[in-house]
């Protein structure tokens, strides 16, 4: 099992994913473009417990990579230094192209990466709001895609970790989570967000 979690991008996403591990008892590394006194200051207040490094110590001894940063900037990331884990690209397309679409990852298809969709539908205060205990009947889910069935397993078992019910889909369905898609900014519990995904299901999607 993948139990370090490295995340890029010290931003409201990443600091808040980072906080909600560290209290689930995973190691975080968590690194920034930025460095210096008021990253570290973010880093150990809002995420306290997890460690600021350099970006590439953190690709190379993280078993999982959650990509926090802007999707502008995924495309320019080295995937041979991502290669060794399982990627989460949460990022959105839409903050920065406005709504015009999304070719989807930059890293899709790229040989050696396992890569899986996560997080992207949820608001990173949504994040810190809707965290509850495993079995709370308050649960909301949070949807896990990808064709890497292990992968999955794994971004799940984290999601679960994070206080949230993982929904598991594959690869074909990961556009449920666009921006502008079924999931996104909606509290869904498991049961819903699972029927929302059979009645939503198009074999020729294939967005993101
Ligand atoms: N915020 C949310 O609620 C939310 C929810 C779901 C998904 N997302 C997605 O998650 C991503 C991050 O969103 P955010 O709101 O957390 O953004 P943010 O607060 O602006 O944080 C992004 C951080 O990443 C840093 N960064 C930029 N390029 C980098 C690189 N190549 N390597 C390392 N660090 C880098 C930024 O530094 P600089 O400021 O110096 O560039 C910034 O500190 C976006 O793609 C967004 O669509 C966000």
């Amino acid at each position: 099992m993948g139990e370090r979690l490295g995340i890029l991008g010290a931003g409201k996403l990443g600091t808040a994913v980072a906080r909600l591990a560290v209290e689930a008892g995973r190691e975080v590394l968590i690194a920034d473009a930025r460095t210096g006194p008021m990253i570290e200051l973010i880093v150990s207040t809002v995420a306290a417990g997890a460690r600021l490094v350099g970006v590439d110590e953190m690709l190379a001894s993280s078993d999982i990579v959650l990509l926090a940063i802007p999707y502008s900037r995924v495309g320019e990331l080295d995937p041979d230094k991502l290669a060794h884990a399982i990627v989460i690209d949460a990022t959105n397309p839409w903050l920065e192209s406005d709504g015009a679409n999304p070719a989807g990852s930059p890293l899709r298809g790229r040989p050696g990466i396992r890569l899986v969709r996560s997080l992207n539908h949820v608001a990173y205060e949504e994040l810190m709001s809707y965290a509850q205990p495993a079995g709370s009947p308050f649960r909301t889910a949070i949807a896990v895609a990808s064709d890497d069935a292990a992968a999955r397993a794994e971004v799940a078992v984290l999601v679960e970790a994070l206080g949230f019910d993982p929904v598991e889909l594959d690869d074909r369905n990961a556009w449920l989570l666009d921006a502008n898609g079924p999931f996104f900014g909606r509290r869904l519990s498991k049961a819903e967000m699972s029927a929302l995904a059979s009645a939503s299901r198009r074999a020729d999607r294939l967005t993101w």
